[in-house]
């Protein structure tokens, strides 16, 4: 339990060694301004005749920064409020109230806190959070016990199915996980030297998070960082690395990470949604023809993960090894 930052965070005035990165990795003082840039998309249009208009947003938005952020997503500003006071509770807590949930190395348990990543042991550096993972797969399982209908994801997949030119339920195949990934950044005295969650993309089809008003979060595009705004009523979305895969690159993963600060603890809620483990993944036969041949081989799902990991925060590298 002293792996986790919250535990001693707040009693030391610097940065202990092995939560240090490197100079080039490591954020720096230079100041990233929030970016005006990553589009916003009102999914309430989508049914007001707009289908056409909205799809074009999505898709323009995910070729050029792969994310983009949804406004009037239908879930209501009191269940996020709700889902956000939860977490912080949660992470808030004393250590005593966490133990049983506790886990520093990989483990099967249904609902998992661990320090930093999911590899404690193995990462050189740490990274400056705690998380909290569950599985909501099978979701006929959960849902019951959701506030309300999920983020509209499948609408958001099928906005993207269209607009890739594949039939609207297409994605629908490749979306039927849901893991539950909340971080918490605790305060920290050197935010310059500390990263809350170091460079990657993240692996299954598309992400949505939830943000609690306290920025963090940066783009990478073009080799240059971008501020995400911290809205907490709109939801981040992002295009993850399996669904670069099925179309062909047509739409590209973005890398991204949280960066921390000394002033107050961040909390933020991913839902990863993608394929079921035994799934295959490969890039779809009506986007591939003889003039656009496929990048990448056919695989399983689950054989991704174990590569991003292996190759963390080189996205490229990872998917290098599917290339056909
Ligand atoms: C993630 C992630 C960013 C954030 O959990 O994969 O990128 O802002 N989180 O917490
Ligand atoms: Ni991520």
């Amino acid at each position: 339990m002293e792996k986790l930052v919250s535990n001693w965070s707040s009693n030391v005035g610097a940065v202990p060694e092995d939560y240090i990165y490197p100079p080039e990795t490591r954020p720096g003082n230079m100041h990233i301004p929030i970016g005006e840039s990553i589009p916003v998309i009102d999914l309430s249009q989508a049914d007001k005749g707009d289908r056409t208009l909205t799809i074009q947003k999505i898709i323009n938005a995910s070729q050029e920064f792969g994310f983009f952020k949804v406004i009037n997503h239908g879930i209501p500003e009191n269940v996020l409020k709700e889902a956000m006071s939860v977490w912080k509770e949660f992470f808030e807590s004393p250590a005593e109230a966490k133990k049983d949930l506790y886990a520093d190395s990989f483990t099967m348990k249904d609902c998992w806190l661990s320090p930093s990543s999911l590899n404690y042991g193995r990462e050189k550096v740490h990274m400056w959070r705690e998380g909290l993972r569950h599985s909501c797969h099978p979701l006929q399982k959960w849902h019951h016990m959701w506030p309300q209908t999920p983020p509209r994801y499948q609408e958001i997949l099928r906005l993207i199915s269209e607009g890739l030119g594949l039939n609207g339920e297409f994605l629908d195949e490749y979306s039927q996980t849901m893991v539950l990934s909340a971080n918490y950044y605790p305060a920290c005295p050197q935010p310059e030297l500390t990263l809350g969650v170091a460079k990657h993309a993240d692996p299954s089809i598309i992400t949505l998070l939830l943000q609690d008003g306290v920025s963090g979060l940066q783009v990478l595009k073009d080799d240059t960082w971008i501020g995400v705004d911290p809205n907490p009523h709109a939801i981040v979305v992002n295009i993850a690395s399996q669904l670069q895969v099925i179309c062909n690159d047509k739409l590209k993963t973005a890398e991204h990470r949280a960066v921390t600060n000394s002033r107050k603890a961040r909390i933020s809620a991913a839902f990863f949604i993608g394929a079921l483990g035994e799934s295959i993944i490969e890039p779809a036969k009506a986007l591939v023809d003889e003039l656009r041949p496929p990048i990448y081989k056919s695989f399983k799902s689950k054989e991704f993960l174990p590569k991003l990991y292996e190759n963390y925060g080189d996205s490229q590298a990872t998917l290098e090894f599917f290339k056909a």
